[in-house]
């Protein structure tokens, strides 16, 4: 089959070539893809940035999102069937969505949402899967908190501000001057144009901020917390809980600790809280997740399709900061693009 493999780590690492069809196991389903996306995590681990921690063996096919129709499931496997149409954030060391197959463990696949099509579909499980990870599982967001979620027009931040919103949060964004009106119409209630206006010198009194951008962005994030408010980075740095969701021997949660002291000092100074979150696979959120995109309480955003074939092309243009708003999809099915 085709798909674009990673043969080295590092810019140039990633390539077109015919490998085998995956191995299906008793617990998979085997999906033919229909549609990937692409994320900023598909550079990072192009690059090699977590080869201490998430130990890929070269070589490895790319992509962390698909959508597409299960053509073969394995002995174990139950409520899903050949036929279906389902969309899944496969694991990490069982990513490979950039291919004609994929072999994904059942507990990671859930159907696609109804009212979506493949392509829609493929957009959504990875960004999603964080949005419900920061806002339900972690911060418990409850209606009438304030949530402060940073570059809001990103793949991420459009589908967290939909959810916030959801919740019942007041929901402010940053974002620049051309986003403006897209994050307005997914339901930002405050909308700071981070090319004209600094952010923390405006806003005040949150309950919750998603860090996506990290360093400054996260030390100034800290000050418009209210008392005891959290702020969870998806960008760094981890912290010791992040080792522990790892399984990583001991150290690496000290480690951690080490990477994280600095932010977790100034937010203790400040009486706030300090957390780094990185989203995990998990096919029954994507069932509830679904149910949210066929009920239009969540839209998918999509700045571009490109055709499987170009799908090295897509990546750059997610690298090179050209989409303007949303994901970035590459698509089995010509596309006019
Ligand atoms: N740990 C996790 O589980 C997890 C999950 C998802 C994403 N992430 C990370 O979160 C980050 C965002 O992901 P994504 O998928 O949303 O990426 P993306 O689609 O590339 O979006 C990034 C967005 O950031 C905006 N931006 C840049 N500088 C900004 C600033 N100073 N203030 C406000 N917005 C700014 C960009 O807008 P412009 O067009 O104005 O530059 C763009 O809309 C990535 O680093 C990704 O790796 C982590």
């Amino acid at each position: 089959m085709k798909a674009f493999v990673v043969e080295k780590y590092g810019k140039d690492g990633v390539h077109a070539a015919e490998v085998p069809e995956p191995t299906v196991g008793d617990r998979d389903v085997l999906v033919r893809v229909s549609a990937a996306s692409i994320n900023p995590l598909d550079k990072l681990v192009r690059n090699g940035e977590f080869k201490q921690i998430l130990k890929y063996k070269l070589p490895f096919v790319l992509g962390h999102d698909v959508a597409g129709v299960v053509t073969r499931v394995g002995s174990a496997v139950h409520g899903l069937n050949v036929g279906d149409e389902v969309y899944a954030r496969p694991r990490d060391l069982r990513v490979g969505g950039f291919a004609e197959f994929i072999a994904i463990d059942m507990d990671d696949v859930a159907p696609k949402p109804a009212s979506l099509t493949l392509q829609e579909a493929a957009a959504v499980p990875l960004v999603a899967l964080a949005a419900w990870q920061v806002l339900v599982d972690r911060a418990q967001v409850k209606p009438g908190q304030k949530v402060l979620i940073h570059a809001g027009a990103g793949g991420l931040g459009s589908t967290v501000i939909q959810l916030a919103k959801h919740l019942g949060a007041t929901v402010a964004t940053t974002t620049d001057t051309d986003t403006e009106k897209l994050v307005r119409s997914l339901g930002a209630d405050v909308v700071v144009d981070y090319t004209k206006e600094d952010f923390s010198k405006v806003l005040s009194g949150y309950d919750l901020v998603l860090d996506a951008l990290g360093g400054a962005n996260l030390e100034k994030s800290l000050t418009v917390l209210k008392p005891g408010g959290l702020a969870i980075s998806v960008v760094g740095p981890p912290d010791a809980g992040f080792a522990k969701q790892l399984g990583a021997p001991s150290f690496l949660g000290l480690v951690m600790n080490v990477l994280s002291r600095k932010v977790r000092k100034q937010a203790k100074a400040l009486g706030v809280r300090y957390q780094f979150l990185f989203m995990q696979a998990n096919g029954s959120q994507l069932r509830k997740l679904g149910a949210l995109y066929d009920s239009g309480k969540l839209r998918p955003v999509i700045d571009r399709t490109f055709p499987f074939d170009r799908t090295l092309e897509a990546m750059a243009h997610v690298e090179q900061g050209r989409t303007k708003a949303g994901k970035v999809v590459v698509s089995m099915v010509p596309d006019n693009d």
